[in-house]
């Protein structure tokens, strides 16, 4: 019999597996991402641990990273990923985005600032001196996973493009190539994939934008080039392969949200005591640990960002 926790539950159920098996076979063919591999669909194991090999210059450890606990091993970081757009099984971002082209790449920064910002690929690793950052991760699905990110303070962008007194919130989208990635239909969620933050969370400084791992450029599972990341939110918030950054006077709509408002909230803070409707959320499986651990209120950063939402209450707002 097959026991389905939530780590093995998709998020959406609404895509006939059938339906995105074929498409997958397809872009397989494409690209030829497996050539040679047979019938099978696994990478061979030297592929699935190979890194990237583009090593990020002057990368300084940051002083708000966590310390005191165990990073996980590359492999863990990049083989077990939420990338949609390249297969809703957590194998398929590695096996399948291996060929993206991420360079070329723009990145438009504009909405309600006084001076939009247009940066290509190699402004991505210079806008600001990259720092490492080692933050635990919690996806909503209830697994943890702790990773040096390598990356900018977002409010050090954010501050060269000049927000206007109208920008509330930002919102971020991720590249949709169709001829690369799957469709809305295959996937279950429309696309391209979005989400936003309150402008005060996209400023503190814990809200980073990564364009590195393990002190080498992000695998294009993980978002490359760039991605964000926001430690104390599910992991969902991290919206991967960003090409738009807006920033806007609404509350900018969210991918998981339209899919599924009941399950989904635009805040998406790490609450221990509210659950999904599906499952418990009160404690989360780091991979690479066999015994579970409690979660944490805002996954352990409470002390430096439950002042962001005093007066709120987050059982309305989850
Ligand atoms: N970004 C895009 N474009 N598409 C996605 O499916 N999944 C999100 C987030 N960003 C997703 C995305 C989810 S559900 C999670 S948990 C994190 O990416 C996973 O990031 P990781 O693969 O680096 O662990």
């Amino acid at each position: 019999m097959l026991i389905r926790t939530p780590n093995d539950i998709p998020y959406s159920e609404v895509t006939p597996r059938a339906t995105w098996v074929r498409r997958r076979e397809f872009i397989k063919l494409a690209t030829g991402a497996v050539a040679g591999a047979g019938a099978g669909l696994l990478l061979p194991d030297g592929e699935a641990l190979a890194q990237t090999g583009q090593k990020l210059p002057g990368v300084k450890p940051s002083p708000l990273s966590t310390t005191g606990e165990k990073v996980n091993p590359y492999k863990d970081i990049t083989t077990y990923n939420n990338y949609y757009e390249f297969g809703t099984d957590k194998a398929d971002p590695a096996q399948y985005s291996k060929n993206f082209q991420t360079n070329p790449w723009t990145l438009t920064i504009e909405g309600e600032v006084a001076k939009r910002k247009v940066l290509g690929y190699d402004d991505l690793f210079s806008m600001a001196p990259l720092e490492e950052r080692v933050y635990r991760m919690r996806c909503v699905e209830a697994w943890s996973v702790v990773v040096p990110w390598a990356g900018i303070s977002l409010a050090d962008v954010l501050k060269q493009v000049e927000p206007t007194p109208k920008a509330k919130y930002v919102s971020f989208e991720t590249v949709w190539d169709h001829k690369a990635m799957m469709g809305p239909r295959e996937i279950g969620i429309p696309l391209p994939y979005v989400d936003g933050l309150r402008l005060d969370e996209a400023m503190h400084p814990l809200t980073i934008l990564a364009v590195g791992l393990y002190g080498e450029k992000l695998p294009n599972q993980n978002g490359a080039p760039i991605r964000l990341v926001v430690p104390w939110k599910y992991g969902f918030k991290g919206v991967k392969s960003i090409v738009k950054i807006k920033l806007v006077e609404k509350e900018p709509p969210s991918t998981w949200n339209i899919t599924n408002p009941r399950e989904y909230g635009f805040y998406s803070n790490v609450n221990p005591q509210v659950d999904h409707p599906r499952w418990s959320q009160a404690t989360e499986r780091r991979l690479g640990e066999f015994l579970r651990r409690k979660t944490l209120p805002f996954n352990g950063y409470a002390d430096q960002v439950a002042s962001l939402y005093n007066g709120m209450d987050l059982r309305k707002f989850y």
